[in-house]
């Protein structure tokens, strides 16, 4: 039964900026982002996970994005050491939460920065993660040892794809999407030669944060007006669903940012092996 960790936008806004997307003139609306908000988790219900909640708090307006509170690895929570001092503030609610939810709360060493599930991502058994931007490619190798897991470092060269998970999204351990201007020559070929299925997102859809998707099973949630990403992923045998979460577009998130796959993302080796075992 999929898990996944939300928190209402009772006080999301634009308060700050720290990335291209951001702009404190243009803030978001605040009625319109519950009821987008409201629909992605009604449709990831909808498609049998089991939304966990986190309250809320004032001050602390990109607590919506719970895929930046760390990285999940079975039972361990390895918590987030964010960039900007106006984010690193979210990380004890984190904490707390997983805390009390039956996790192990671990942290990375002192002066390393990491932005968890955002930057880091498992396809089959390979934590693809991105670096530059948000998270430090040294961090990706400590996170790499203490998992015991290969990491494949992919430099983010382009500002308004400061994630990893702006740009890629494995669909299965074999299968993902991904926008090639996100990286360098060098990150295209790691993604090639290691990812068998690779699909490539268009420019105006990847802008659109085609590839920020939710997969649960063989569906995939993602922003509205993605025509060709419905096309292809239809094509491959997956569901594709469009929920507008374009609120969150202006604070450079969507449909991934909002969510924290608590049982393991569909496409992690490693939760495949403990179901088969
Ligand atoms: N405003 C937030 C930030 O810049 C957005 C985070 C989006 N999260 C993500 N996983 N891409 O940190």
């Amino acid at each position: 039964m999929p898990r996944i960790l939300m928190c209402p936008p009772d006080h999301y806004g634009i308060e700050y900026e720290i990335n291209p997307w951001m702009n404190r003139s243009l803030g978001a609306v605040r009625q319109l982002a519950f009821q987008q908000w409201s629909t992605l988790r009604d449709t990831l219900s909808g498609l049998g996970a089991t939304i966990e909640l986190l309250e809320p708090q004032h001050g602390l307006p990109d607590l919506v994005f719970t895929a930046n509170a760390g990285l999940i690895f079975g039972n361990l929570f390895l918590s987030s050491a964010f960039r900007h001092e106006v984010r690193a503030k979210e990380s004890p609610v984190f904490d707390a939460w997983f805390d009390s939810h039956g996790f192990t709360v671990e942290h990375l060493p002192d002066g390393m920065f990491h932005e968890g599930a955002g930057d880091a991502l498992f396809c089959g058994d390979i934590l693809f993660a991105g670096y530059r931007q948000r998270s430090d490619a040294n961090a990706h190798q400590w996170v790499g040892q203490r998992f015991g897991s290969r990491v494949l470092p992919l430099e983010l060269v382009n500002p308004r794809f400061y994630h990893l998970d702006t740009c890629f999204c494995p669909l299965s351990p074999t299968e993902a999407i991904y926008f090639p201007d996100a990286f360098d020559q060098y990150g295209r070929r790691v993604l090639e030669t290691h990812v068998p299925n690779l699909i490539p997102v268009v420019e105006d859809e990847a802008h659109r944060f085609g590839c920020n998707a939710v997969v649960v099973g063989k569906t995939v949630v993602h922003n509205s007006r993605c025509p060709t990403l419905a096309e292809s992923l239809m094509s491959r045998g997956y569901r594709s669903i469009e929920v507008e979460l374009d609120e969150f577009l202006k604070a450079g998130g969507s449909a991934k940012c909002l969510t924290l796959r608590l049982d393991g993302e569909e496409a992690a080796g490693w939760k495949n092996s403990i179901i088969a075992g």
